[in-house]
């Protein structure tokens, strides 16, 4: 039954949800383990089918300094159980995120994380700067994208650049900040680790896996920016490896998994390698609604899984 919503001015297609199962992200609580990924998440198009506050969080596209046009078209492919896309973290900038994006976020009640763009070092402390006095509960840094020719995941390969990125903006801001990691890496624990050395409060990872695909009518790229990053349920398990393998090294630091998730059973997946909350992406291209609907799945998958819900609920992990 369709459901209508009296605070705001959406249509809330499920019916309203006592959240049985929260966990903590750097001390942040969440009221459910899912939130949406980065990029995947536009207010204005999901405001008129859920209450996104109903979210454990919401992390809004990349902000840059000013605004960015992003990559050409084509931008994306899609692929088996796959997405490419090359955006190139087309944004309004952070001005217009500060004055629209966010207060709107915020007055609908949304937890948000507010991911952090950038070309250089200076891009992404003018960004923490004008973020650090901000309704923004915690800021996501973006070194991982695959899309941009400097910075994203030229920094996130890098770890002494990383390092020293992390050094200029951890005494910007007392907020909580999470690095979010790219999977193009040999040995994901070793960027990691240089960012939990150098301040961060948490870990994000996956971003997507570069990838690239060719038309075989033409022996040309579909692409405009010929390779791009890949998303949705194939990256799944590079997901996956990526949270358990750096849960080994690192027992303490909070980690965000992402990657592949399109349901409940996948959402707790990730928190058995060891997440302490997931985020949801590509698959709120296909289904506006499915961050949301995860939230529901996992709630009632962690009925019957006692210990790991009062684990996340502690800020603990199952490993
Ligand atoms: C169209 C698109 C745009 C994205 N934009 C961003 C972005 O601005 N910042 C970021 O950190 N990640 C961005 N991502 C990466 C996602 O947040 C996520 O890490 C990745 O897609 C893997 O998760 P998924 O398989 O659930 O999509 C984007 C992904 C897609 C598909």
């Amino acid at each position: 039954m369709i459901d209508s919503n009296q605070n705001d001015n959406h249509i809330n297609i499920y019916e309203p949800h006592e959240w049985k199962h929260s966990t903590k992200v750097a001390g942040v609580e969440w009221k459910n383990p899912v939130g949406t990924a980065s990029g995947t998440f536009q207010y204005a198009a999901v405001r008129w089918f859920y209450d996104v506050s109903q979210l454990g969080a919401v992390s809004t596209k990349g902000c840059s300094p000013v605004p960015w046009e992003g990559n050409p078209s084509p931008r994306t492919a899609e692929g088996p159980a796959s997405n490419l896309n090359a955006v190139g973290l087309q944004n309004p900038g952070v001005d217009h995120y500060l004055e629209d994006d966010l207060p709107k976020l915020k007055k609908a009640g949304a937890l948000v994380v507010a991911n952090v763009a950038g070309h250089c070092d200076d891009d992404y402390m003018q960004v923490v700067a004008k973020l650090a006095d901000s309704d923004a509960d915690m800021l996501e840094i973006n070194v991982s994208c695959p899309n941009v020719t400097h910075g994203g995941m030229s920094v996130g390969t890098d770890p002494v650049a990383l390092s020293s990125l992390m050094d200029k903006l951890r005494p910007m801001t007392d907020k909580p900040i999470i690095v979010k990691l790219t999977p193009n890496v040999t040995d994901i624990t070793v960027p990691a680790r240089a960012a939990v050395e150098h301040g961060a409060d948490a870990l994000s990872m996956i971003n997507t896996v570069l990838g690239m695909r060719l038309n075989i009518r033409t022996g040309e790229p579909i692409i405009a920016n010929k390779t791009g990053g890949v998303s949705g349920p194939a990256v799944l398990p590079i997901g996956i490896a990526a949270v358990y393998r750096t849960r080994t090294v690192l027992p303490d630091i909070p980690i965000i998994g992402i990657g592949g998730i399109d349901s409940g059973e996948k959402a707790l997946e990730y928190l058995y390698a060891g997440a302490n909350a997931v985020e949801v992406g590509a698959a709120a291209l296909f289904d506006p609604v499915a961050p949301l609907r995860i939230a529901r799945e996992l709630d009632d998958l962690l009925d019957s899984r006692p210990e790991l819900a009062a684990k996340l609920a502690a800020g603990n992990t199952w490993r």
